[in-house]
């Protein structure tokens, strides 16, 4: 790939799509930072010259295909685009309507096409990149209150892995990263013992890992793994109980250091 990489990241205003622009543009990669809220991407803008703001709505998909072949232009051609605009409401049953599932599934589906399809279009059109769609490991196995979100990080991880298939042999690869807890206002609230890694942590990982051109990236090691098992296990065993097992054991370890 030349360098330095032309990277284009949905949801760089905060958390883990912030901490991948702030790693790629300390490293001196071009960085096209999109989000809604554009007061927060000229922040980073202002801080790190190589990051030009991009403000834009993932759901809407004229504007995204617009954006992203204007970014294509100014830089002659895109390397890496980061799919990692999400949201991540609780599924709750008491007071359900369709209106919440249909806001998950207009950010994390409907926004995740409307990059993936002019990103691979402009990719094809100059011979290759890598599309990395930031996933979870909610998107794994099914876990309580989290129906839509699981549903929709599945549907992502299974679009890119299949996708990779059709664009692997011309030259666009297809990276699925599937994270446990990672400390960003998305998840504020969250059992603290649950969260893993911070964003610049995550984000190293990340980066360092789509680097090697691998193609399924899941952390941390040991909860990938208890999904992988969950998967297999009856509901009975499923992961949600292991979860809260494993925090209560981590809060016993700080408690007796
Ligand atoms: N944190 C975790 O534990 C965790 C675990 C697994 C997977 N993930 C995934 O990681 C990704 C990033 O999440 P995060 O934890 O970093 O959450 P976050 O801090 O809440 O960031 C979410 C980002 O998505 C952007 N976004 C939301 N709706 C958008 C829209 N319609 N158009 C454009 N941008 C939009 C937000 O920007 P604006 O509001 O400015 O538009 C924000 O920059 C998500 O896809 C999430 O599902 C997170």
């Amino acid at each position: 790939m030349p360098q330095p990489l032309r990277i284009l990241i949905t949801g760089a205003s905060s958390g883990i799509g912030r901490a991948l622009a702030e790693h790629y543009a300390a490293a001196g990669h071009i960085v096209g930072a999109v989000a809604r809220r554009g007061e927060l991407l000229s922040d980073l803008a202002e801080r790190l010259d190589s990051v030009t703001p991009l403000q834009g709505d993932v759901s809407n998909a004229a504007g995204m295909d617009q954006l992203i072949r204007a970014f294509a232009r100014q830089h002659g051609g895109i390397d890496l685009v980061y799919v990692n605009a999400g949201i991540g409401q609780r599924s709750e049953i008491e007071g359900w309507d369709a209106g919440r599932t249909r806001q998950i599934i207009d950010v994390n589906i409907i926004g995740a096409t409307n990059t993936i399809v002019p990103a691979v279009e402009v990719m094809l059109a100059h011979g290759g990149g890598r599309i990395v769609g930031i996933s979870s490991l909610a998107g794994r196995t099914p876990l309580p209150h989290a129906a839509a979100y699981g549903a929709s990080k599945a549907w992502l991880a299974f679009y890119l892995d299949s996708l990779d298939m059709d664009l692997g042999p011309r030259g666009v690869h297809c990276s699925i990263v599937m994270p446990g807890y990672v400390a960003t206002p998305m998840v504020d609230g969250a059992d603290a013992a649950l969260v893993s890694a911070g964003a610049r942590r995550a984000a190293a990982l990340i980066a360092d890992r789509v680097a090697r051109g691998e193609r399924i990236i899941r952390f941390p090691r040991r909860v990938a793994m208890l999904t992988s098992l969950a998967t297999l296990a009856p509901r009975s065993m499923r992961i949600s109980s292991q979860l809260k097992r494993l925090a209560k054991r981590k809060q016993q370890r700080g408690r007796s250091q």
